[in-house]
């Protein structure tokens, strides 16, 4: 058996998790009822999760519970957060779809979607990084072929990768090999200016985010390529391997973050090269929840444009 290609929707209990199904169900509960009244509503050509996949998650209530819950007070959160443990912060609101409601709802203050030290970050054309010259604290080469000077990724990100290439392999698709991984503030800029140069500033805001708007800076994002030899980006998503990413990139924690029929939300063109580490707890809500951006995962406006 394939160990790494095992789903890890379930992650083992952290020592940090305490009451975490009361909190989970209340979380859950808030979360709907706020989402019913409250959030915003997608632009026409934005691919809109399907209505029936929110009312399926939710279990029966107790009703005492849900009106108590205020899950970033409660303390196995608190020290969750303190200790900078993203799968034990998500574990500890009751698991990740109860985490996404949480967040979505506006009832998790505590989490902040723009810190892109954490795999919930949310990056675009409307939330630069903050700061915005970010830099991750450690990267680790990616553990596969790269075609560029630039194949590191944070350094969870890179085993996951890692992982992710050799399910590929053994599932008979050939080999993955990422393009760009890591790229800091200064790189973004000279890649962002090629484009603009090449293709001209319309065409290059479709492909290539501005310096402090990348999700590259944040080391959790990378582009894959099939090999070997190994072909560009551009060919990926009609490659056995990018149909194979398509498919099974959540077991490993990963996303396609630029999806056909998603550029009204994302503001780029699809990129099935490019994949974004949210680790394997959110991305199996993802999957399971029918989701084809984070920003509609967490209940977020579009953002196809620059603010400013
Ligand atoms: N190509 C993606 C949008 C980036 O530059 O981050
Ligand atoms: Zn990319």
């Amino acid at each position: 058996m394939n160990l790494a290609r095992q789903p890890q929707h379930a992650p083992p209990r952290s020592p940090l998790r305490g009451p975490a199904l009361p909190i989970g169900l209340a979380v859950t509960a808030i979360g709907v009822l706020m989402s019913l009244v409250s959030l915003p509503s997608a632009p026409a050509d934005a691919r809109v999760p399907p209505e029936p996949r929110v009312v399926q998650a939710v279990p029966p209530v107790d009703v005492a519970a849900t009106t108590a819950a205020d899950p970033c007070a409660e303390q196995v959160v608190r020290d969750a957060i303190a200790a900078a443990d993203d799968a034990a912060t998500i574990a500890a609101f009751g698991g990740a779809e109860s985490f996404r409601a949480a967040v979505a709802a506006g009832n998790a203050p505590c989490i902040a979607l723009d810190d892109p030290s954490h795999v919930w970050v949310v990056v675009n054309k409307a939330r630069p990084l903050n700061p915005v010259d970010f830099a991750p604290q450690s990267l680790a080469p990616a553990p596969v072929r790269v075609t560029t000077g630039s194949g590191q990724a944070r350094a969870d990100v890179a085993a996951a990768l890692g992982a992710m290439a050799a399910a590929a392999a053994a599932d008979g698709v050939g080999q993955i090999g990422a393009n760009n991984g890591y790229r800091s503030y200064d790189l973004q800029v000279r890649t962002y200016a090629g484009h603009v140069r090449s293709e001209g500033q319309a065409n290059a805001d479709a492909a290539s985010a501005r310096a402090g708007h990348s999700e590259h800076q944040t080391g959790l994002a990378l582009d894959l390529v099939a090999c070997a030899p190994c072909g560009g980006i551009d060919a990926f998503g009609a490659t056995a391997q990018g149909a194979w990413v398509a498919e099974h990139a959540w077991e490993y924690g990963f996303i396609v973050r630029y999806e056909a029929g998603a550029t009204g939300v994302t503001g780029y063109k699809p990129e099935p090269w490019h994949v974004r580490y949210i680790g394997p707890e959110l991305a199996a809500a993802y999957h399971h929840g029918g989701f084809h951006t984070l920003e509609e995962f967490f209940g977020l406006p579009a953002a196809p444009d620059y603010l400013h």
